[in-house]
């Protein structure tokens, strides 16, 4: 198990009382708990910006009448198939389709990849999330 260290922190009373209603509403118990959380999402973006590996998603809904659509977003996805972990197909309802398909690569392509199947025409919404395995910010 990692050694646990204290350490002190100085702030106004205002911008740490508004980081406790904050983190309330968050569901954090304590603010150990939440800074932990900060800073390593501060490190997730660091490593995110020097293009380090990451995982994620990329949830995106589409029209399901559209047949040319279909194989447009299979082709793309071929494309990508390096950095494509894998992908899930749910009908969502009569005219709806929803995908998630999950990624591992640089931050870079993962956008690449969510930009181009989101920029495909008849594609109504599409997130990307990323993720980062943490290696060395535990
Ligand atoms: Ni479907």
């Amino acid at each position: 198990m990692t050694e646990l260290v204290r350490f002190g922190v100085s702030l106004e009373k205002e911008l740490l009382d508004k980081f406790d209603r904050h983190i309330k509403e968050k569901g954090y118990t304590n603010r150990s708990e939440a800074f932990r959380d900060l800073i390593r999402q501060e490190l997730i973006k660091k490593q995110w910006q020097e293009g380090k590996e990451i995982a994620g998603a990329i949830t995106f809904i589409y029209d399901h009448h559209k047949r040319e659509l279909l194989n447009k977003l299979t082709d793309i996805q071929h494309d990508f198939q390096k950095i494509i972990i894998s992908s899930q197909h749910i009908h969502l309802d009569h005219n709806n389709c929803l995908e998630i398909v999950a990624v591992r690569g640089t931050p870079k392509e993962a956008q690449r990849l969510a930009d181009t199947l989101r920029s495909v025409k008849g594609v109504k919404h599409g997130t990307l999330s990323m993720s980062s395995t943490g290696k060395g910010i535990d």
